[in-house]
């Protein structure tokens, strides 16, 4: 008779998926800045949200009018900072652009009179998005933008991993 066969080992446990390391951009000029602002406009399509963190002067806006400068293919574009209209709209190549600067908010409540949810179904930049509380979406890209020196900058990215190296 056969010996029966061995019971299989139990199998081990599940590691963890291991947390995407954040990746580091040094942008030693604002030039560095609009680079990786266009690397990320050609990225986008409908449902995106960007966020932009960072102290104030760290480039956040810098870094927003880049990018929707790539998106709409216009190097001249107006972009002011929306911080006193708190929302901007733009037409890109990816449809509808709402750029927000969401220092100036009065809550999370309040962001539904500045079209949040409609302004989700397309591409959504934000500036100071930790007033979004739990609307945060969570499947963003996230820059977290810091000053190194004069015009020196160095930003940190998550998110996007499959889509940005
Ligand atoms: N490498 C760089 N990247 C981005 N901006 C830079 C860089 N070097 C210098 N700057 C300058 O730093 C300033 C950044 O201002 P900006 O308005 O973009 O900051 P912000 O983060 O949006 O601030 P706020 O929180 O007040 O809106 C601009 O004057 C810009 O020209
Ligand atoms: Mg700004």
């Amino acid at each position: 008779m056969p010996a029966p066969l061995p019971s299989p080992l139990p199998s081990p446990p599940r590691e963890p998926p291991i947390a995407a390391a954040p990746r580091v951009r040094e942008l030693p000029d604002p030039q560095a800045t609009a680079a990786l602002a266009a690397g990320i406009a050609a990225q986008l399509r409908p449902g995106d949200a960007v966020l932009l963190e960072g102290p104030l002067g760290a480039g956040k806006t810098t870094l927003a009018r880049a990018l929707l400068r790539a998106a709409t293919g216009n190097p001249a574009l107006e972009v002011p900072s929306p911080s006193y209209t708190l929302v901007q709209e733009y037409e890109t190549a990816a449809g509808p652009v709402a750029h927000f600067d969401l220092w100036r908010l009065d809550g999370p409540a309040a962001l539904a009179e500045l079209g949040w949810e409609a302004a989700r179904q397309h591409i959504v930049l934000v500036e100071w998005p930790d007033r979004l509380g739990a609307l945060r979406p969570d499947d963003a890209l996230t820059i977290t933008l810091s000053l190194n020196g004069p015009t020196a900058r160095r930003a940190v990215l998550h998110g996007w991993e499959d889509r940005l190296a």
